[in-house]
């Protein structure tokens, strides 16, 4: 039977769960790592889910009208799936960049018709970040006060407070894991950024299971900034979710959701990912690195011998190219 899509919004989720298993035996592993390989979206991340979710619960609620022009902050993957999702959507996009955007990401976003500004051309969000040591929540806050609530006919995304964001695993990627396991998983690790991931596959997964165990990660202290090391380089898109003031964590991340949390380095998150590039040729970013090296630390307890363990990984090597990810 003929089979032909109509929208690349169509293509979103449903993506593959395979299991490394070459990976597995180079670490003589005696429990199951299964990785969900996200960058099969449309626009090779996690983040077309949650794009397509937060744009098409605004146009039920119709707070997403056309002609309308939709804005976010970020120029991670979030505002490129958003960017995407808009233009085959017929909506304008807007969207907010830090100064030190990469080259690629700017030229995608453009690519997709995308209007970019800086968030240095808003002296009242660098006011908060200074004010605050760099508190995004904060910023973001400020940005829908001061900015947002001054612009008509526009839908501001903002991933990090929009429930449509852990909606949208909880309706698409927990339940994507339960059948294609046949509902035989037994942990689950996934990178936190806005939580959205964590909070809504983990809810799905337990509702199904209360056993199933969820492990959350966030950087180490040495992938950190700090005094002594400003600059570190960082896992993109995982902040830490624990040690920070509660007004902190976004809205989006359930606190209660997760059994464990587990920290892990930049340059582990980056052996891992080098490692099951040359062992399974799968080609990831940092994050996914991260959450591979929490799976095969999490796989070498004794506990969980027999087990499977489904981690999710977030994104494509490709958008990492110009990082130190692969320069080696
Ligand atoms: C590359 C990458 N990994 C992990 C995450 C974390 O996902 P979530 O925001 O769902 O917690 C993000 C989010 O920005 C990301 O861009």
């Amino acid at each position: 039977m003929a089979k032909v899509y109509e929208s690349i919004t169509e293509l979103v989720g449903r993506t593959p769960l395979l299991e490394i298993k070459n990976y597995e035996k180079l670490h003589n592993l005696e429990a199951k790592v299964l990785v969900k390989l996200e960058y099969y979206n449309p626009n090779q991340s996690v983040k077309d889910r949650i794009a397509l979710a937060m744009v098409e619960d605004a146009e039920k609620r119709g707070d997403l009208k056309p002609g309308y022009t939709i804005i976010e902050t970020t120029s991670g993957n979030t505002g490129i799936g958003l960017a995407a999702i808009a233009a085959a959507k017929g909506y304008k996009f807007r969207v907010y960049v830090q100064d030190n955007v990469s080259q690629e990401r700017f030229q995608v976003l453009k690519a997709f018709g995308a209007e970019v500004y800086k968030l240095s051309d808003e002296p009242v969000i660098l006011d908060v970040l200074q004010e605050t040591g760099g508190d995004f929540v904060a910023a973001v806050k400020k940005f829908r006060e001061e900015i947002v609530s001054k612009l008509d006919n526009v839908y501001f995304a903002d991933q990090i407070s929009n429930l449509s964001n852990p909606g949208s695993h909880e309706k698409t990627t927990g339940p994507e894991i339960w059948e294609d396991t046949d509902g035989k998983v037994d942990i689950l690790v996934a990178n936190v950024g806005t939580g959205g991931t964590v909070s809504g596959t983990g809810r799905f997964l337990k509702s199904q299971n209360p056993d199933i165990k969820v492990v959350a990660i966030q950087p180490g202290p040495n992938s950190l900034p700090s005094e002594t090391n400003p600059t570190p380089e960082e896992i993109t898109g995982v902040h830490p979710f624990t040690g920070i003031p509660e007004e902190r964590i976004p809205a989006t991340m359930d606190v209660n959701i997760y059994d464990e949390k587990f920290e892990v380095e930049t340059v582990e998150a980056y052996t891992a990912a080098r490692e099951v590039a040359k062992s399974d040729g799968i080609l990831i970013g940092t994050s996914s690195g991260a959450a591979i090296y929490a799976a095969t630390q999490i796989a070498k307890r004794p506990e969980n011998k027999g087990k499977t363990i489904v981690a999710i990984l977030p994104d494509t090597g490709l958008r990492y190219l110009s990082t130190n990810l692969f320069n080696v």
